[in-house]
C-alpha cells in the first residue's frame, strides 16, 4: 500500500481552513469547507498525488468508479457520444473531471477518427499529469483546460464529476430551518449552525433532526456549461436520485459520504483531506438548471438501462468470466445499475438526434424527474 497523507498536508490543510474558520467570524459554510477539503492546492484530497481511484485498498485507492471497472462502460458511452457527435456535426469531446483518464482511454480508443479534439477539465490539477500517462497515445488529440471557454461546440461528458461537487447542508431542528456549517474547538472542527434564509427545494415533511443537502454549486455549474454550448450535448452520468426521492422523509440523514480505503462513512470533520466527502445528485435540480439555461433534456434514466441501450449485453457475447463479472457490476440493480443514473441535455435546435437518443431509446424516466 502507498503511504497516504503525510501529517504535514493534514496538519497543514487544517490550519489553512482554521483560518479560515476564523477569518469568517468564527463559522464556515459546509460547501466552503468541502471547497477547501477537497480542492486547496497542493493541501486537498483532490489536489494531492495519491491514487483515489482503483479496485482494490492494497494499491492505495479509496473508491472505484464505473470506467476504473470495466472498459466496457467507456465503449457503451462511445455509441451515444457517437450519435451525438454526428447529430450536431462536431468533432470534439470535452470531458469534465477526468480523474486518471480511463474514461477518456475507452472513449478515444472506441470513437477513432470521429474525435478530432479531446479536451479534459479537471479542478485537480495533479491529476494531469496522471491523465497524460494513461492517454500517451493519443497526445496529438489532447488538450487540457483550467477554465471553460466562452463557446463549447460538442459532446461533454462527466462521470462522478457532480457528486463532488460542495454542497451547502440544511438542518431542520423541528421548527425552523438551519444552516449547518463548521466551526473549531481546539484542534478539532465541530458542526455548528446558524439561522438561514435558504429552503430545501421540495416542500418535505421533513422529520425534526432532518439534515440534507442543497447543491447550488452543481446547479450552477450546469448552468454556466449549457450557457456555453452553442452547438451539442452533454451526458452526466453519478448517484442520485429525483427531488421527491432526494428529499423523502425516510432519507432524513441526507446523502453526506466519505470514501477512504474502499470503507464509507460519514463524518467529513475528521481525517481532513485524506478522504473523499461526495453528496449525492438531485437530478430534477440539475434538470431545471440546464432547462433554465435554454437546454433540452434528451433524457434520464438508469444506468443499466442506459448502457444496455448502449448495446452492452451484445459486447459481453463470448467475453470472458472476469469481463463479464465487472461488467455485471456496472448494470446489477443492488449494485450500480440502479443507484446510479444518466441524464443528457441538448441545445434545443440540434434536432438531428433529439428525437432518438441511443442511451435512453428504452425505460427513459425524463418523467420522473
Ligand atoms: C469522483 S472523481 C471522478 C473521476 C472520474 N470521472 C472517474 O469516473 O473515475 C471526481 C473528479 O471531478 C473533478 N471535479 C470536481 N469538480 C469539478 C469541476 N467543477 N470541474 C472539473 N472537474 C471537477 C475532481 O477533481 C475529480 O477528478
Amino acid at each position: 500500500m502507498q503511504p497516504k497523507e503525510p501529517a504535514s498536508v493534514s496538519a497543514a490543510l487544517a490550519s489553512l481552513i482554521r483560518w479560515a474558520i476564523d477569518g469568517h467570524g468564527g463559522w464556515l459554510p459546509f460547501d466552503r469547507f468541502m471547497a477547501m477539503a477537497l480542492y486547496a492546492p497542493g493541501l486537498g484530497y483532490y489536489a494531492r498525488g495519491d491514487r483515489q481511484f482503483g479496485s482494490l485498498p492494497s494499491s492505495g485507492s479509496d473508491f472505484i468508479t464505473a470506467p476504473e471497472l470495466s472498459p466496457l462502460f467507456g465503449r457503451a458511452l462511445a455509441r451515444q457520444v457517437e450519435q451525438a457527435l454526428a447529430g450536431c456535426g462536431a468533432d470534439e469531446v470535452w470531458e469534465f473531471g477526468a480523474g486518471s483518464g480511463a474514461l477518456a482511454l475507452q472513449l478515444l480508443r472506441a470513437l477513432g477518427d470521429r474525435v478530432r479534439k479531446y479536451h479534459i477539465v479537471d479542478l485537480s490539477g495533479t491529476l494531469r499529469a496522471r491523465q497524460r500517462d494513461t492517454l500517451a497515445g493519443f497526445a496529438d488529440k489532447l488538450a487540457w483546460h483550467d477554465e471553460l471557454p466562452e463557446r463549447l461546440h460538442g459532446v461533454i461528458v462527466g462521470n462522478e464529476v457532480l457528486d463532488a461537487m460542495p454542497v451547502q447542508l440544511l438542518h431542520f431542528d423541528g421548527e425552523r430551518w438551519l444552516e449547518r456549517g463548521v466551526s473549531a474547538a481546539g484542534e478539532a472542527f465541530v458542526w455548528a449552525d446558524r439561522a438561514t434564509e435558504l429552503r430545501p427545494p421540495h416542500e418535505g415533511p421533513f422529520p425534526p433532526g432532518t439534515v440534507t443537502e442543497v447543491h447550488p454549486q452543481a446547479e450552477a455549474f450546469i448552468a454556466t456549461l449549457a450557457d456555453r454550448l452553442e452547438h451539442g450535448a452533454a451526458f452526466f452520468i453519478d448517484y442520485g436520485f429525483p427531488v421527491a426521492e432526494y428529499y423523502h422523509p425516510q432519507r432524513s440523514g441526507g446523502t453526506l459520504m466519505c470514501h477512504r480505503g474502499h470503507l464509507a462513512d460519514t463524518d467529513p470533520l475528521t481525517d481532513v483531506g485524506a478522504k473523499d466527502i461526495t453528496a449525492h445528485v438531485d437530478f430534477t435540480g440539475i434538470a431545471l438548471a440546464a432547462q433554465d439555461a435554454g437546454l433540452d433534456v434528451l433524457g434520464y434514466t438508469s444506468q443499466a438501462r442506459f448502457l444496455m441501450n448502449c448495446g452492452m449485453l451484445e459486447m459481453l457475447q463470448g467475453a470472458d468470466v472476469k469481463t463479464i463479472a465487472n461488467a455485471q457490476k456496472l448494470l446489477n440493480e443492488h449494485e450500480m445499475g440502479e443507484l446510479f443514473k444518466v441524464i443528457g441535455f441538448a441545445r434545443g435546435g440540434d434536432v438531428a438526434f433529439t428525437t432518438a437518443p441511443l442511451g435512453f431509446a428504452a425505460g427513459d424516466r425524463t418523467h420522473m424527474l
